[in-house]
């Protein structure tokens, strides 16, 4: 039985990616980060055999190690990291102005160094499956495509995860790791507390802004990231409708 590791998977998009695996039958390590919300166990009380709910902060070096330490007393072999997590900070207007820099690193911390710390710690679980690393990122790192002017520390951490994403690539996909790249789509992710509560409408002046559900672009993650592709040599930032994106 295949098995996967997730991180930030309480609600929204990470949530919807655990079911849409356990769907398939595989085993699911959810990263439990917010420790009251109960959706999580909702998920567990349908598949109480293979969602194994995992205490886990990615900015934590120490709450990485146990995490690994606890998947490891169950199982040698995880096939498959994604790493979801993700940390928005703060925007600045711009140039001017005042800004709290120190706000700015939680992104950085979460985003980035999260996503290698994650990888440090589980690739030796990761040597005997499918050795495949996915990294939710998103256009808003793309260098050559960036659109927005406010000085934001989620785009600038995700383009920092992109360049993390392409060195690891460069030492583990010699080694037989397979890696994806993924940028969700523009995402309807509400702060949902209570499972089987409605999401709030995102209605703005009469019209719904995002375009996706979490549940319709986890539907649109779960198989770029477990087919095969026969270009695993290229890394590729590649969107839930399949459109490739530069970063
Ligand atoms: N929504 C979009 O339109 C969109 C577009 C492009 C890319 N993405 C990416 O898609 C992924 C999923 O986003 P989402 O829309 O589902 O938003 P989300 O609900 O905010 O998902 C991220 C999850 O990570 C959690 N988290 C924060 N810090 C963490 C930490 N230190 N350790 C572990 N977990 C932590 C968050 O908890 P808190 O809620 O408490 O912070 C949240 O539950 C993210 O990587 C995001 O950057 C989303």
């Amino acid at each position: 039985m295949n098995a996967v590791v997730i991180t930030g998977a309480d609600r929204n998009l990470g949530l919807e990616m655990a079911r849409e695996f356990l769907k398939r039958d595989w085993t699911v390590y959810a990263g439990r980060y917010l420790m009251d919300l109960p959706l999580l166990d909702a998920l567990q009380a349908e598949y109480p055999q293979r969602l194994k709910i995992v205490p886990l902060d990615v900015s934590s070096e120490a709450s990485v190690a146990r995490a690994a330490e606890a998947v490891a007393a169950e199982t040698g072999r995880i096939d498959m990291l994604i790493h979801n997590a993700a940390g928005f900070g703060d925007h600045a207007a711009g140039a001017g102005g005042s800004m709290d820099f120190s706000s700015f690193m939680a992104p950085y911390n979460i985003n980035c160094l999260g996503a290698v710390r994650m990888v440090r710690a589980f690739l030796p679980l990761m040597q005997a499956g499918m050795k495949r690393l996915c990294f939710v990122s998103s256009e808003a790192g793309a260098v050559s495509v960036a659109h927005r002017d406010a000085i934001s520390s989620y785009c600038m951490s995700k383009t920092a995860l992109n360049m993390a994403v392409r060195l690891m690539f460069n030492k583990l996909r010699p080694m037989g790791y397979t890696f994806r790249l993924y940028h969700p789509g523009w995402v309807r992710s509400a702060k949902i507390e209570h499972a089987g509560e409605k999401p709030p409408s995102f209605e703005v002046n009469g019209k719904l802004i995002g375009k996706f559900w979490p549940w319709e672009s986890a539907a649109s993650a779960v198989p770029q990231f477990i087919e095969d592709r026969d270009w695993e040599d290229r890394l590729v930032l590649i969107d839930n409708e399949g459109a490739a994106w530069p970063f």
